[in-house]
């Protein structure tokens, strides 16, 4: 019997739309391939809201997303933007669809393919074999505690605030979405944070370490952010499962992407309870190749394959799906990105249609 799923397209902004439109396509052979009905309804975010609707998160925006059983988003964020106020920024969409739909894990897998280990920066010997998932923590800490914004002194200087804060609720239910994770995997559970100044992660590492109890198979381990920094760069394969807080989640995930060569490869799920899930590349919106067929649509691709795997529970599909990256990069496909000596440089849409006659 054919299933049925409404998919909520958000390209936004940059080479977004170029990449969506291989992962739709792509989503597609795959539905045909394994009995999958897609409902696809494309909604604004980002810049491309804030120039058609006045707002970088339009009401309906969140409201497509609330019914749609996944969200898959390309990316926002573009120059054009970067000097408006706050609130007309495409960040603040992003901020408001993750904090809209309580998506307070962001799963970030930073795997070296054997085929792309040349693009490491990395010598061979450190990349090779790396396999990691950074949890990152995504609707609180710094990002959105308070007090925040832009204050004036009673000397009438001004004091930019933003507050670092988790509540052991918030601590909670990240750890456990993070012990389960490393429980799959290979029982390796490095929690990172800045215990030996922050009040707030002294609480962090207390209640990671208390959670631990619940989870005797996972053998926790915990490192300060800046030492993790250093770690993930001098010896990656030390790493299995990674949990931390927002703001030192989203640059060690960065950290932990360039290991594998390109940001252009990794995917990303942001999961809450219940309701849909979005899920999106790790890299931006790459507005300097915008519009030039320069793209790397692989990140984005592998982004539909947690879709299915994490949001619709079609693990077969996703593994299908992740199949036939693998083989495109085997049939030597790179876009220049990951381009190296000897390989076949084509532009998003080709991948995109190598992509298909994988699938075929
Ligand atoms: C990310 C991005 C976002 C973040 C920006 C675009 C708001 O860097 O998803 O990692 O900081 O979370
Ligand atoms: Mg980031």
């Amino acid at each position: 019997m054919t299933q049925q799923f409404r998919i909520a397209l958000l390209s936004g902004d940059g080479i977004g739309p170029e990449i969506m439109a291989v992962a739709v396509d792509v989503l597609k052979r795959i539905g045909q391939k394994f009995d999958l009905q897609f409902d696809f309804e494309d909604a604004m975010i980002g810049g491309a809201a804030i120039d058609q609707a006045g707002t970088p998160l339009p009401e309906e925006t969140l409201e497509t997303c609330r019914q749609s059983d996944a969200v898959l988003l390309a990316a926002i964020g573009g120059y054009k933007w970067d000097t408006q106020p706050r609130h007309l920024r495409p960040e603040t969409g992003l901020l408001g669809l993750r904090a809209g739909l309580g998506l307070f894990a962001n799963l970030r897998p930073a795997i070296i393919l054997p085929q792309l280990i040349d693009a490491s920066s990395l010598k061979r010997e450190v990349v090779e074999g790396v396999d990691i998932m950074v949890v990152r923590e995504l609707t609180g800490g710094v990002y959105f505690g308070e007090p925040k914004g832009i204050f004036a002194t009673e000397s009438g200087e001004k004091r930019g605030v933003n507050t670092m804060a988790y509540s052991v609720s918030e601590i909670d239910r990240i750890g456990r979405v993070a012990f389960e994770a490393a429980q799959k995997r290979s029982g390796k559970l490095c929690s990172v944070d800045k215990a030996n100044v922050l009040e707030v992660s002294q609480l962090w590492r207390d209640r990671i370490t208390a959670l631990a109890a619940d989870y005797p198979t996972v053998e926790l381990s915990h490192l300060y952010v800046d030492n993790a920094a250093m770690q993930l760069l001098r010896w990656p394969k030390q790493f299995d499962t990674i949990v931390t807080g927002n703001l030192f989640g989203d640059i060690l995930s960065d950290a932990a992407a360039m290991l594998t060569g390109s940001i252009g490869m990794l995917p990303s799920a942001s999961l809450g309870e219940g309701g849909p899930g979005v899920f999106e590349p790790v890299h931006g919106s790459a507005p300097d190749i915008a519009g030039q067929d320069k793209a790397n649509p692989l990140a984005q691709v592998l982004s539909a394959a947690m879709l299915l795997r994490y949001g619709l529970d079609q693990a077969t599909a996703a593994d299908q799906l992740e199949q036939s990256v693998l083989q495109v990069l085997d049939q030597g496909y790179r876009t220049p990105d990951i381009m190296s000596e000897g390989m076949l440089q084509v532009g998003c849409r080709a991948m995109g249609e190598a992509l298909l006659k994988t699938l075929d």
